[in-house]
């Protein structure tokens, strides 16, 4: 992987990444593809950018794991698609894509000749001991498509300081993206920020070292705790600190199991269809917090179960 120092691009956020990629890399009315579901920028900022949103829906397996349906895949990219947004691991579910599937995404974006745009921002967030891929490392010679958004700010608790970087191993794509950035007035960090930044990478393996336990430790609790209402079932992720739980058995339209978790449980949760209509039957917890807070928040999901 071309990780020299010169590959670096910086910018005020990863979502903010995102848009200038798509803004530098495509024309308004281009087809950008994203795996549904998904994190909700992903439809949001081709969408406001002018730009065609293609999704393509992960298919469950056997095991509650979703993963790419290549033919479908292929199709969507077939379309005349222009980008594609990874998300990498994958927001929500917290799939840690493997190298066979991310050598497939490789491969079939360059037969279609399509610019791969990999959000890795929970790269770091890795649970059980999972190992993350960037898909720039395996990528070999298509290494120039492909531009990965990183930042510090999910794994050290610092989204207020609203900083990313991108890995752009092809110079005229950097200059094409720094000329976006600029032009978007977002060509440099405030100074909190590149501290910050620096701090987390330079200190901060301590803190991710005990962080990890604490969140796998948070999910396993969630995991047997809500698994005891009958119909929900919860795959524990493999990174991020955001568990997809599963309530289809339930037959619950969405807004009904809403109201009754804010009503009966004062539960707020996010609503799975927020990251596209494959997320219907799905509902979002965020576990990195303390132990209690989860343990609260488990004990309402449940109080509006009990009746
Ligand atoms: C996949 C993904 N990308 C980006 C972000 C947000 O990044 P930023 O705050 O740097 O814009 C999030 C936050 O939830 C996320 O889950």
């Amino acid at each position: 992987m071309a990780n020299d120092k010169d590959s670096i691009v910086f910018c005020n956020g990863v979502v903010a990444a995102l848009a200038n990629s798509i803004v530098a890399f495509t024309n308004p009315g281009d087809k950008v593809l994203i795996s549904t579901p998904v994190y909700p920028p992903f439809f949001n900022i081709p969408k406001s950018n002018g730009r065609e949103v293609v999704s393509c829906p992960l298919v469950e397996k056997n095991d509650g794991k979703f993963i790419v349906d290549f033919e479908a895949f292929e199709q969507a990219l077939a379309q005349n698609v222009k980008a594609y947004i990874l998300c990498n691991p994958h927001n929500p579910g917290g799939y840690v894509w493997d190298e066979a599937t991310l050598k497939e995404i490789v491969r079939l974006c360059a037969q279609y000749d399509v610019l791969i745009i990999s959000d890795e921002i929970h790269a770091d967030l890795m649970i059980n001991g999972e190992k993350h891929i960037p898909i720039a490392k395996i990528a070999g010679d298509e290494i120039n498509r492909i531009v990965t958004c990183m930042a510090p700010t999910k794994t050290f608790n610092l989204a207020g300081i609203q900083v990313s970087y991108m890995i752009v191993p092809d110079k005229k794509k950097r200059l094409q993206l720094e000329a976006v950035n600029m032009a978007s007035g977002q060509g440099s960090l405030n100074t909190f920020a590149s501290v910050a930044l620096q701090a987390a990478y330079t200190e901060g393996t301590p803190w991710l070292d005990e962080l990890l336990p604490y969140i796998s430790a948070n999910m396993d609790y969630v995991k047997a705790e809500l698994e005891q209402i009958p119909g929900i079932r919860i795959i524990k992720p493999q990174s991020t600190y955001l568990i997809w739980i599963d309530y289809r058995e339930l037959k619950l339209e969405e807004k009904d199991i809403m109201k009754r978790l804010l009503e009966i449980g004062q539960l707020a949760l996010e609503p799975g269809t927020k990251y596209g209509e494959e997320g219907r039957g799905f509902l979002r917890m965020n576990v990195a917090c303390s132990f209690e807070t989860v343990r609260d928040g488990v004990e309402r999901f449940k109080k509006a179960f009990e009746q």
